[in-house]
């Protein structure tokens, strides 16, 4: 395959690469499906934020991650390319919150979520748009950057786009976000990205066999949620969990095992049907969720459940969705603490305590499809987790009603339940970070 790499002779730092598939060039158009954005925003917000006029942090949320030095990885693109005229739309997931200068009653002044940052070139132009939330609410899709991709030819086929250090501009509706500390024209911090495309034709043959197979052995490992299960436990539910039919109690992840399906190795898609159930039971809680599946297709996955609810059953109900970009590793189709996000009927299962787009916990997935391949133990994350009674003040019935619409607590909560988390639960949680992170200034790191 030959590569076509494109470096642009802008003033500025903007390098670009094509990837061409060759015999392609007039190829329909493509779907971006998969790819990262790596951005900071504005490393002098960043420093401003964390440091002592605004004596504040930053929160991952969505799945975001940091990468390097000052930037905030965004992952999971969708979009479209047109190989002909270059237009290219990426609309990437997860989001950053700033929050400074702490108001007496907890809230704060500054509090600023940025996610699900979008890029769109067309017609020599380029536009970053974003969602921004502010106490006062969310608005979709702002127009909040203008990208400096002029002289910038991204047309041809392509399997993958990489843009490195697109110069990007404060617009005047991006500016309204920032209290009238930065104007129109402000610079911002360069982005960068990774588009990978794939072929929009429509699929007519049937899938091959090759690689595909039936697999049996998978396992499902999941939490549900940390403050669900402390809820249960807690002084209002005054309640416990009890695994039954082969399920596994992790302390806090619960493996439902002998799990059957199908993997389709060309299209990196399975469905596959779990065994074992799960019950919370407490005062006015009765929740039982047995049949636990999972399928995965165009690198999203979606958790299932039979739930029973005060004796009525609900079967194959959407829990939780997440990002699942699947491959065969050691005879083994894997995930390993995928962030998980709540669905709309899935919030119902939870009495409405928390709303759609709530981060749950994340999920892990271990699907057998080479004979021989061994299933990762469940995780040990030390003894007493389940029995651990935390203070009342952090059960979801006491947060519940502050969750806004995008799933976060207020100040109040945070600071509760960050107290809360380093007596009760800190060991917890750390062991299960991949690397330390500075506590201060991130609070959540998934990936
Ligand atoms: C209690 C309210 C606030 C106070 C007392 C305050 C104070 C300040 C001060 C003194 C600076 C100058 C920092 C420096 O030059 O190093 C500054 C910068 C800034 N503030 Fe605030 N601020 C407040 C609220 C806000 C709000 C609500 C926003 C909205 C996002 C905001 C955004 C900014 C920005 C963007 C800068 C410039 C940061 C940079 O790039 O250097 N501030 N603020």
């Amino acid at each position: 395959m030959s590569a076509r790499v494109l470096r642009t002779t802008l003033a500025a730092l903007l390098t670009a690469a094509l990837v061409a598939i060759p015999g392609q060039a007039d190829a329909a158009d493509s779907k971006v499906s998969g790819g990262r954005l790596d951005w900071g925003l504005k490393t002098s917000f960043q420093n401003y934020i964390t440091g002592p006029i605004a004596k504040g942090e930053y929160r991952l949320t969505g799945g975001a991650a940091t990468a390097g030095s000052n930037r905030f990885r965004f992952h999971s693109a969708t979009g479209a390319y047109d190989p002909g005229s270059g237009d290219f739309t990426a609309g990437y997931s997860g989001g950053v919150r700033f929050t400074g200068h702490k108001k007496e009653g907890g809230d704060y002044e500054l509090d600023l979520l940025i996610a699900n940052p979008k890029v769109e070139i067309a017609g020599g132009g380029g536009t970053l748009y974003v969602d921004v939330t502010t106490p006062a609410g969310t608005s979709h899709g702002v127009a909040f950057a203008d990208l400096g991709v002029g002289g910038l030819d991204t047309s041809g086929g392509t399997t993958r786009m990489e843009l490195s250090d697109i110069p990007a501009t404060l617009t005047a509706q991006g500016a309204k976000s920032f209290a009238g500390y930065y104007e129109a024209g402000t610079e911002l911090d360069p982005l960068s990205l990774t588009a990978d495309m794939s072929a929009d034709k429509p699929d007519t043959k049937p899938s091959t066999k090759a690689g595909d197979g039936e697999f049996s052995g998978a396992a499902v490992d999941w939490g549900v949620r940390r403050t669900y299960r402390e809820y249960v436990v807690g002084d209002i539910a005054k309640g416990s969990w009890s695994l039954t039919e082969g399920a596994q109690d992790g302390g806090a992840l619960f493996r439902f095992g002998e799990g059957k399906g199908f993997w389709d190795a060309r299209k990196k898609a399975l469905d596959a049907a779990f065994t074992g159930a799960i019950t919370f039971t407490g005062q006015g809680l009765d929740l039982t969720l047995t049949g636990l599946g999972v399928t995965v297709a165009k690198d999203k996955g979606t958790l299932t459940a039979d739930v029973t609810s005060a004796g009525a059953t609900t079967e194959d109900v959407p829990l939780v969705t997440f990002a699942a970009k699947l491959s065969e590793k050691d005879g083994l189709v894997r995930l390993d603490e995928t962030p998980t996000v709540l669905t709309a009927k899935g919030a119902a299962v939870f009495g409405g305590f928390y709303p759609a787009g709530t981060d749950m916990d994340p999920l892990w997935l271990a699907v057998p499809v080479k004979s021989g391949a061994e299933l990762p133990p469940l995780p040990d994350l030390g003894e007493d987790v389940a029995a651990t009674q935390p203070p009342a003040s952090i059960a979801p019935a006491a947060a519940s009603s502050e969750v806004d619409a995008d799933g976060f607590m207020p100040a109040a909560y945070w600071i509760v339940a960050a107290v809360a988390l380093a007596a009760v639960a800190a060991t917890v949680l750390l062991v299960r970070r991949r690397r330390p992170v500075p506590e201060s200034t991130v609070t959540e790191e998934k990936e």
